[in-house]
């Protein structure tokens, strides 16, 4: 039986738990931590989990850790991933292997956390931190994973793209904004979507898995969101390594019949090409915290 420790229980982290007692209840979670507690036990019964998710406190200080066989950080990004990689060095050398949809730590010390895992012989799994729930790194490691890939192109940032396809159909800003947040696909800060910083991040991530590449947040330029620039276009990764390497993430101004502008609002989608093989295009029409966390559980299961 694979015993899991939960480190944030925001909405990827509540569906998760839904998810495992629905699908899965032969995972055992054995810890939860948010900000503002921590719950740990041997014997954590379905009662204690919602307990603590309603009003979480710290419950179990004293008892020792339980022994644990994934770390799964479901945390809030911390602006310079240095929290993120230090826990997951933290876990390696606990013999523990990691699955995160938290990007901050993979976009900044990606060469630092893959050296660890390898020294310490664990693994990570990441498939949640681009484009949620859509499966790009799941899709190449079991289907083209021998495969050179040449070319990515991606919508991998939900909130920014809702917004301009909103303002497209005649929706002012600060309605098209509202509409996000009821339907539950913006936060109340958003800026990181808005700024680009949220793609740059996925951009950062997809250059390191797929393309080969050690880089880093800091070392990338990217675009974002222009209130003046939405007829026709979309914030997009694209990453071309035919003939040189390019990386661009930002606002791109797409051909009138490119199909990503006749996808829905909310959907997510990836293509991808490759030397020897036919080129892989994935979507989907939505993409929230239960398809984020449907692919954080594969994860947890597949590691
Ligand atoms: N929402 C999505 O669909 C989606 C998609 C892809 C990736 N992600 C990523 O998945 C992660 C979780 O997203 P979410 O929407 O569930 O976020 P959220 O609702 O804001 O929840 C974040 C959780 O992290 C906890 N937390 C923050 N800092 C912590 C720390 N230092 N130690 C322990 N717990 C800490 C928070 O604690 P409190 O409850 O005490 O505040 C909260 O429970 C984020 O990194 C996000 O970028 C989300």
């Amino acid at each position: 039986m694979k015993r899991i420790f939960i480190a944030g229980t925001g909405n990827v982290g509540k569906k998760l738990i839904d998810l495992i007692v629905t699908y899965r209840p032969d995972l055992k979670i054995v810890g939860m931590e948010n900000r503002r507690g921590l719950i740990q036990s041997e014997n954590l019964t379905l009662k204690d989990i919602q307990d603590f998710m309603k009003n979480p406190k710290n419950y179990s200080r004293n008892e020792m850790t339980p022994d644990y066989d994934v770390y799964v950080d479901l945390r809030s990004a911390t602006p310079d991933g240095k929290l993120e990689m230090e826990t997951y060095k933290s876990q390696f050398d606990q013999g523990k292997d990691v699955v995160t949809a938290n990007k901050s730590g993979l976009s900044n010390y990606w060469q630092e956390i893959m050296k660890s895992k390898e020294n310490s012989q664990r693994d990570i799994l990441y498939e949640a931190t681009v484009a949620g729930g859509l499966p790009i790194f799941t899709t190449i490691r079991h289907s083209a994973g021998y495969f050179h890939i040449t070319y990515f192109r991606g919508i991998v940032n939900l909130t920014s793209n809702f917004i301009i396809k909103a303002i497209n159909s005649g929706m002012t800003m600060d309605d098209a904004i509202r509409e996000a947040r009821e339907m539950g696909i913006a936060e109340e800060k958003m800026e990181d979507d808005l700024s680009g910083k949220d793609s740059a991040r996925k951009a950062v991530i997809l250059a390191n898995s797929l393309f080969g590449k050690n880089l880093r947040l800091g070392e990338i330029k990217y675009g974002g969101f222009d209130p003046e620039k939405t007829n026709n276009s979309m914030l997009l990764v694209t990453i071309d390594s035919r003939g040189g390497f390019s990386l661009r993430s930002g606002l791109e101004i797409l051909e009138q019949h490119d199909p990503y502008l006749s996808m829905k609002r909310t959907a997510m989608a990836a293509d991808f090409k490759f030397e020897g093989r036919a080129g892989i295009s994935l979507w989907e029409d939505f993409d929230g915290p239960t398809e984020t966390a449907s692919a954080v559980l594969n994860d947890i299961l597949e590691i």
